[in-house]
């Protein structure tokens, strides 16, 4: 019988797929036909098109010696697992808490319930009845949308339990001729009561930091929950990306979608719009854009929050920072896979340290797994490091007695202490009992609790002790 031969066709999207997926080659199978616009955009994007596919690199197959070795070393306490990789299948959040119903809370409510990213949404609110009735409200609609997210509202943090994401969006908002910073004192004291419950209601969540000033905010959350730094993300790379996008798509009369670009830094005028990665399909935006029009894309793109302000008049945006919200959440189940800018504590990645500003990650159900490393232009370093320092500096003008060294070894500690799974073991003089509650403390029987340390490498123990310090004999 003769044999069919199946012809495949690579088109232009394919030549893209790739390029966007930073191949660098083609396999071009006997039969398949290449589109003379294909050849033309692989010789432009300079992917190579390869009748013959190149050698593989043959499989290591190890022994059962070192099979054994490697359970051997996995089964030592102080092995940690590696960070997952990108969730490869989209994941569910089982509880999701949106803390603060306001507009933005309202709103990423609405779409998370529509995109079905979570099991069980909780609304939480000071305002009685405000997170009752938008709760409500979604019930309703899901009779049309058909979203079958469980959704619940209550005036009462204790409803934070359980949950694996928390979404913190409570605060002041802007109003005209107020800058972001300016919340700092009213909005970083609400975080820290929020933090407070957070770690001592859902010690396992991720928490996404909406509330302004972002980064101040972030950094509040991260010291009064005491997470690693992995599991406390701020929301503003994704809302100013947008707007980024957005704008450079009006200027040079395209399609939004065919724009990619992001920012970095600050969510304030010390923001970095990466005018150098910017694309419009692909090509960079200077073949499209004069180096005025892109400088306009970059102020507008700084200035948009502040521009909805002035014409709302009573509060600040609300849909764009909802949809941004989402997109991390997407990223985080795998709705969305790649590189997304968010706010997070640095540790010596693009030269700075302990503080928390807007970089590229990617990110998985757990937080944070990988901060991305971009080669940026020397300017555009810079600026980073000069929002960071700026960032560094109205923490300290806002927050007395906010002190970096104390700051960082209480990181390191608690890295330690995380490592090290002694939450929950405590010794009798109360010194140490429990590392959320007691956190001063628990620092300071960190070095004086020989038991802590057994602790340390003896994880299972989780009994009550006696640590070795004189008052707890
Ligand atoms: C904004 O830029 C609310 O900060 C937010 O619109």
């Amino acid at each position: 019988m003769k044999q069919i031969q199946q012809r495949t066709l690579i088109a232009e999207e394919q030549i893209q797929n790739a390029f966007r997926r930073g191949r660098k080659f083609i396999e071009v199978k006997p039969g398949t036909i290449v589109t003379a616009q294909a050849q033309d955009t692989a010789a432009r994007l300079k992917i190579k098109l390869l009748e013959n596919p190149p050698e593989r690199a043959a499989v290591v197959r190890t022994s059962g010696s070192t099979a054994t070795r490697r359970v051997l070393y996995r089964n030592n306490p102080s092995w940690e697992p590696p960070s997952r990789p990108v969730a490869r299948k989209r994941q569910t959040i089982e509880k999701l808490v949106l803390i603060g119903v306001g507009g933005v809370g309202a709103n990423l409510a609405h779409l998370a319930a529509n995109a079905s990213i979570a099991n069980e949404i909780c609304l939480i609110d000071v305002l009685p009845g405000a997170a009752e009735a938008v709760a409500l409200d979604l019930q309703h609609a899901s009779g049309i949308t058909r979203s079958g997210t469980m959704l619940s509202g209550s005036t009462s943090l204790k409803s934070i339990a359980q949950a694996q994401v928390v979404v913190v969006t409570a605060g002041r908002p802007r109003t005209p001729g107020m800058d972001r910073s300016d919340l700092s004192q009213i909005n970083g004291r609400i975080i820290r009561t929020i933090g407070e419950s957070i770690a001592d209601l859902a010690s396992d969540s991720v928490v996404i930091t909406v509330t302004n000033p972002v980064e101040e905010m972030t950094k509040l959350m991260l010291q009064t929950t005491g997470f690693p730094r992995k599991r406390v993300i701020g929301m503003a790379g994704t809302l100013d990306s947008a707007r980024f996008r957005q704008s450079i798509a009006s200027a040079a009369e395209v399609a939004v979608t065919d724009v990619q670009a992001i920012t970095l830094g600050s969510h304030g005028d010390e923001m970095v719009p990466l005018a150098s990665r910017a694309l419009i399909q692909e090509r960079p935006i200077l073949e499209f854009l004069s180096e005025s029009a892109i400088e306009s894309c970059r102020a507008e793109t700084v200035q948009g929050g502040a521009s909805v302000v002035n014409l709302r008049k009573t509060g600040s945006a609300t849909l764009a920072p909802a949809h941004a919200t989402l997109e991390i959440l997407e990223y985080m189940t795998g709705a969305r896979v790649g590189i997304v800018p968010v706010s997070v504590q640095l540790s010596g990645e693009y030269g700075l340290d302990s503080m928390v500003i807007g970089v590229p990650c990617r990110l998985s159900m757990s937080g944070v797994y990988e901060i991305v490393e971009l080669k940026l232009e020397a300017e555009e370093l810079a600026f980073l490091q000069k929002a960071a320092r700026a960032v560094r500096t109205r923490m300290e003008a806002n927050w007395h007695g906010f002190n970096e060294r104390l700051e960082r070894r209480k990181i390191r500690e608690d890295r330690l202490l995380q490592q090290s799974e002694t939450r929950g073991t405590f010794c009798l003089c109360g010194r140490y009992d429990s590392h959320r509650k007691k956190r001063e403390t628990a620092c300071t029987a960190w070095y004086l609790c020989p038991e802590l340390v057994y602790f340390r490498e003896n994880p299972r123990v989780s009994a009550p002790s006696r640590c070795g310090v004189a008052s707890c004999r």
